[in-house]
């Protein structure tokens, strides 16, 4: 069995686990913290390091970050702590960690994990995977290669940053009832559609477990969309794909 360590980094908590990733599963039951504010580079990274700590890991750990990450380094940081902003990340964490550390955008993640173990399965052409929590984040994959950094939560939408009205979150926060944040998602998935023409669009975030709820709701389109089957491992998974891959 190959096990890899992945780490999913949220605006609420760390969690991480060992990744079986024949199965594409958690080897072990999670372990979460919550995430410390503010969400600095130090403070994460201790956070990382208890979760990591407490299963005695050794070898290649795999990190998703809610924002830009290009060659380790996180470029951009619109839910959390801007110090984040120009810092590298992989270097934070492998020198902590005193292990190989790779570090990629959180949908990224959820993505890759989707499209080998989930509901993207075995799927050509243009997919993309859009996540919905504290922002709306986006993987688009071509043929199963993967596009990184698409950054699609921030279209502009009726003037603002598409995730600020359409995102998980937005429903919380203006007390949306499910049918008039549908109609949100809608307009959204509606102008993503039209941009990219994917023939299937997958529905993750923790909102996803509850897709019974809107996704009957949303206008007939030309792609198939679906609810994301790994749910909350989506990340972890991800990540530790990931690690794998460029240990
Ligand atoms: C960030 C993305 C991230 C998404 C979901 C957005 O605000 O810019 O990088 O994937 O939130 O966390």
């Amino acid at each position: 069995m190959t096990t890899v360590f992945g780490v999913d980094i949220g605006g609420s908590g760390i969690k991480g686990a060992p990744v079986d990733l024949e199965r594409g599963a958690l080897a072990q039951e999670r372990h979460k913290v919550l995430t410390p504010h503010p969400a600095s580079p130090e403070s994460v990274v201790a956070a990382v390091a208890e979760v990591v700590g407490h299963f005695g890991h050794q070898g290649p750990v795999g990190l998703t970050f809610p924002g830009v990450v290009v060659g380790g380094q996180t470029r951009t940081a619109a839910n959390v702590d801007k110090r984040w902003i120009g810092e590298d990340a992989a270097g934070l964490f492998s020198d902590a960690l005193g292990l190989p550390a790779t570090v990629l955008n959180d949908a990224d993640a959820a993505g890759l994990a989707e499209l080998t173990y989930g509901a993207g399965h075995g799927r050509g052409g243009v997919v993309l995977v859009l996540t919905f929590g504290t922002g709306i984040g986006s993987a688009l994959f071509v043929d199963g290669a993967l596009v990184p950094n698409t950054e699609l939560g921030h279209l502009e939408l009726r003037g603002k940053d598409a995730e600020h009205r359409a995102a998980s979150a937005a429903r919380e926060r203006h007390d949306l009832s499910w049918p008039q944040w549908a109609e949100r998602v809608d307009e959204y998935l509606g102008m993503v559609e039209r941009l990219f023409s994917p023939e299937l669009i997958i529905i993750g975030g923790g909102v996803s477990r509850k897709h019974e709820k809107f996704l009957p709701l949303l206008t007939r389109r030309e792609a198939e969309v679906v609810p994301a089957e790994l749910r909350n491992d989506a990340g972890i998974v991800g990540a530790a794909m990931a690690a794998a891959k460029s240990g």
